[in-house]
């Protein structure tokens, strides 16, 4: 990861191989630091911009070489686009967008200033953070299995420059803070892309074995199945009784107070969803690695927490297994149990995570006492259809928690939207054979999925949000967002949960 410092000082003094400045759309005579550089280069600014070549669109850039009239020999300008859309979405996107340009160029290291904070008019301390987690974020590569690639050609080192002594420690704070985000949307954004024989679920259980190990607040408990068998965890075993590989519940608890009960956080861990017999088309099926998204949001969102020293208690829930089809497989009209003691008549094996998230839920419910609990899981195609793939659908049975949830999510620019639990559609669960069935059918898939999860959270404070299209990325067509895991859902939760402790 980028080492990144704070530092006090004029931009335009600043000796590295390159500095970053910025500008609004439209401004023909740049003010504040790109002023400051414009001026120390004898108004060279200036004369490129009455050329009309640079506008100053969002993430348009311009390189200039300073010809030894300032210490950096280069220097980029990054747009911030137009004024009445400017947001902290800006600022994380084009800080990314100069971060990613000095890796282009091949610098050892680069200097920026604060986006935003002049004349975009943000709070200075929200458009520190906006800068450091875009720098951080943009520059993430996930180390791929190939043999003789070179990643060592990553920018080592950035600086972000104060001028003014009152913001320094400001700044300073928002640069720790950023760094440890960012810790946890890299673990998070690493397990979604490995593939599904590395990432399995010993593995998400040895990744919350070494955040114990690393963090002396953090503490885990990983139940085996005859563990799971004594809980009754029988919707979970059946989904991974096709699975030669050990399913894993992991339970992480994180320590950050005394007081208070925890906030659960819960995640469906499919280290890879076939379908079971229920088999998936083998067209895309590859994708469903990222099945334990939800999971490793989980692990991000914690490692985060404990990197932060968030002063509240959390319990994250793991269900980690495959979804295989095999001699022993789950099969399309079983019944089985949850740990509620509610029977489920399996309609499709291929709506897997429901289950594994019913014995999740079950446990938060009877074991924790939860102060609320969200879950975050890759649960509904339906989902993607109806809310594509940039944003997550919100189901919640409280008001004032999907408040905070929407308001962390616009803050963080990870966008949700809030689907109904829809009473009257619970009807489509009923079962001839059991409690409840596995599959709603083909209308309204996500709110079928989010009412039968409803069944197992009693009457607690309960949000569930479905990430299956946000979570995986198909083209690079943002600075902040790569090409496959984006580690949706992290900064969010972090948010939210630092909202929480006021
Ligand atoms: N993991 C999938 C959901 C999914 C599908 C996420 C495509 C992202 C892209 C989930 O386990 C699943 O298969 N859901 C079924 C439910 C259906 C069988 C009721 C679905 O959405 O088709
Ligand atoms: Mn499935
Ligand atoms: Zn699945």
């Amino acid at each position: 990861m980028l080492k990144l410092s704070a530092v006090k000082g004029g931009i335009q003094e600043f000796s590295s191989d390159l500095i970053v400045v910025n500008l609004f759309e439209g401004v023909k005579k740049p003010a504040g630091a790109t002023g400051a550089v414009d001026q120390a280069l004898g108004g060279m600014i200036t004369r490129v911009l009455d050329t009309g070549d640079f506008r100053g669109k969002r993430n348009s850039t311009l390189l200039l070489y300073t010809v030894g009239r300032i210490p950096a020999p280069r220097v980029l300008i990054v747009g911030l686009g137009k004024k009445e859309e400017f947001d902290l979405q800006a600022i994380r996107e084009v800080s990314a967008t100069a971060a990613k340009k000095a890796r282009e160029l091949g610098v050892r290291n680069f200097a920026t200033i604060v986006h935003g904070s002049g004349a975009g008019g943000m709070d200075y301390r929200d458009a520190a953070l906006a800068t450091a987690v875009g720098l951080i974020l943009g520059l993430y590569k996930y180390k791929a299995e190939k043999s003789g690639e070179n990643y060592e050609k990553e920018p080592e080192e950035a600086f972000i420059v104060e001028f003014n002594d009152s913001n320094l420690s400001l700044l300073t704070n928002s640069v720790e803070r950023a760094k440890a985000i960012a810790q946890g949307v890299y673990l998070t954004r690493d397990l979604v892309n490995m593939p599904a024989n590395i990432s399995s679920p010993p593995f998400l259980a040895e990744t919350a074995e070494k955040l114990a190990k690393d963090y002396k607040n953090v503490k885990v408990t990983v139940f085996e199945r005859k563990d799971m068998e004594k809980l009754g965890m029988g919707a979970f075993l059946a989904v991974a009784q096709g699975s030669s590989v050990p399913p894993k519940f992991i339970v992480l608890e994180y320590n950050g107070s005394k007081e208070g009960n925890p906030v659960v956080i819960a995640g469906k861990g499919l280290t890879f969803d076939s379908g079971g017999i229920s088999l998936k088309p083998a067209q895309d099926m590859w994708k469903m690695k990222f099945d334990m998204a939800g999971a490793a949001v989980v692990l991000g969102t914690i490692k985060a927490a404990a990197e932060i020293k968030l002063p509240l208690k959390i319990v994250g829930l793991i269900g980690a297994t495959y979804n295989m089809p095999d001699g022993n497989a789950y099969r399309p009209s079983d019944v089985v149990k949850a740990m509620n003691g509610k029977t489920i008549e399996i309609i499709s094996t291929d709506a897997e995570g429901r289950l594994v998230l019913a014995d999740l839920l079950s446990y938060a419910t009877m074991k924790l006492n939860p102060e609320l609990i969200v879950d975050f899981a890759t649960l509904t195609g339906a989902c993607i259809v109806a809310l594509g793939m940039k944003i997550a659908g919100l189901f919640t049975n409280d008001e004032k928690l999907e408040d905070q949830i929407v308001s962390a999510s616009r803050y963080t620019g990870e966008p949700v939207w809030k689907l109904p639990l829809y009473d009257d559609y619970k009807k489509l669960l009923k079962s001839d054979f059991a409690d409840i069935k596995n599959s709603g059918g083909k209308w309204a898939g996500a709110i079928t999925a989010a009412l039968f999860l409803k069944e197992f959270v009693g009457d607690n404070r309960w949000a569930h949000i479905d990430i299956a299209g946000p979570t995986w990325e198909d083209k690079d067509d943002n600075p902040l967002i790569p090409k496959g895991a984006t580690g949706f859902g992290v900064r969010l939760m972090l948010k939210f949960l630092d909202e929480l402790t006021g």
